[in-house]
C-alpha cells in the first residue's frame, strides 16, 4: 500500500440527471492518517465529492481508489467509509440502542447481535445515555442526541470518515 496516497480521487466528474455538471475534473490524494478539509464556496461541489467517496452518488467519470482498490463497484456498506452528516443522521423509527447497534450489524465486518448489543451498551454507558436505550431519537434532548450520534459513529469502527 502507498501510505502517501491512501485515498486517491482521480479526475472525478459528476453530471447530475438534469444535465448540470457539478464536478468537472477533481483530483487529490490523502495520506493515511491525515485530516483533510475541502474548502470552497457554497455550491462548489464539496458534498457531491464526499457523497461519491461514501458511495451515496455514482460518479459519471473518474475513479476513487482507497488502499489501492477502486471503490466504483463497491457498495457503500462495504467501503469502510464513515460519513458524519452535517445534520445528525439517526434513524427516527429505531430506538437509541438499535441506532447505536446498527453499524455493527451490517457490512462485511458485522458482529453477532448479542455482541453488538454488549458493545453498544458500553458506549452508551460511557456517554451517560444508557437509561435512554429504549427511547426514539425524536424524544431526546440535544445533548443526548449528540451522545447517541457519537456512539453510533464509534460503533461503526470504520477507519475512514468524511464529514459532509
Ligand atoms: N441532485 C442534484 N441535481 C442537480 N444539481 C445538483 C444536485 N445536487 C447538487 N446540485 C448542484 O451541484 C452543485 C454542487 O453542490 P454541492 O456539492 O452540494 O456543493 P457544496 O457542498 O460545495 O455546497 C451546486 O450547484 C448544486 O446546486
Ligand atoms: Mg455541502
Amino acid at each position: 500500500m502507498n501510505e502517501d496516497k491512501f485515498i486517491q480521487v482521480n479526475n472525478l466528474e459528476k453530471t447530475y440527471e438534469n444535465g448540470y455538471q457539478a464536478i468537472k475534473s477533481v483530483s487529490f490524494s490523502v495520506k493515511k492518517g491525515d485530516l483533510v478539509c475541502l474548502l470552497g464556496p457554497s455550491g462548489c461541489g464539496k458534498t457531491t465529492t464526499l457523497n461519491m467517496i461514501a458511495g451515496l452518488l455514482n460518479p459519471t467519470g473518474g475513479d476513487i481508489i482507497v488502499n489501492g482498490k477502486s471503490l466504483l463497484n463497491v457498495a457503500p456498506k462495504d467501503r469502510n467509509i464513515g460519513y458524519v452528516f452535517q445534520n445528525y443522521a439517526l434513524y427516527p423509527h429505531m430506538t437509541v440502542l438499535q441506532n447505536v447497534m446498527f453499524p455493527m450489524t451490517v457490512g462485511k465486518n458485522k458482529k453477532p447481535k448479542d455482541e453488538a448489543e454488549k458493545i453498544a451498551q458500553k458506549f452508551m454507558k460511557l456517554t451517560h445515555i444508557e437509561e435512554l436505550a429504549d427511547q426514539k431519537p425524536g424524544n431526546l434532548s440535544g445533548g443526548a442526541t449528540a451522545a447517541c450520534f457519537d456512539c453510533t459513529c464509534t460503533s461503526a469502527r470504520t477507519t475512514n470518515f468524511v464529514n459532509g
